[in-house]
């Protein structure tokens, strides 16, 4: 039987921490689906449009990887995908209560799907979207922590923040 994960966050946008648990994914599971899952009334630095186009530029022409989005309930998105597991990455301990909620409350919406941890590479273990658009957008360097795209369009939407674009 084929092993079919969702991998779903906010991406907003895509880390090397994020890449980082996709190429660990794919060491375990043929195929991933990469879910943008995002709230519609939560609007966040990129667009979800944005955020995929990224995405797929970071990862490439991979067969195994898909790009998607969705607004509605998690469990219900990968059930209809005929996925078995969520992919998710586990930095360091602060991330484990909040994680831990999320798997135990999605584990009781729908009990025939797994939430499987994977821990992120140490050189990613204190980094975060939020952290690093909280940087960038102070003019901070974050090369490095994200794909050189990431970096150019997070100037871009900087400059054009400040009004300098
Ligand atoms: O990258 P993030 O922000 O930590 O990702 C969190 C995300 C989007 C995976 C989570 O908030 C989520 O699953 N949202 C969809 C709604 C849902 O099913 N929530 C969990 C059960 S209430």
């Amino acid at each position: 039987m084929e092993r079919l994960a969702v991998y779903p966050g906010s991406f907003d946008p895509i880390t090397n921490g994020h890449l980082d648990i996709i190429k660990r994914g794919l060491r375990s599971f043929d195929r991933l689906i990469i879910l943008v899952a995002y709230n519609p009334n939560k609007s966040g630095l990129f667009s979800v449009n944005e955020r995929m186009e990224m995405i797929r530029q970071v990862v490439g022409d991979d067969p195994r990887i898909r790009v998607d989005s969705f607004s509605g309930l998690l469990v219900n998105y990968v059930r209809d995908a005929g996925a078995q597991v969520i992919l998710r990455g586990l930095r360091a301990l602060s991330d484990f209560e909040y994680e831990f909620q999320m798997a135990l409350i999605n584990r009781r919406l729908n009990r025939d799907i797994e939430t499987v941890f994977l821990m992120t590479g140490y050189k990613w273990f204190y980094t975060s979207s939020n952290l690093i658009k909280e940087a960038a957008g102070h003019g901070g360097s974050v090369r490095g922590l994200v794909p050189e795209i990431v970096l150019q369009k997070l100037q871009a939407k900087y400059s054009t923040l400040s009004g300098k674009g």
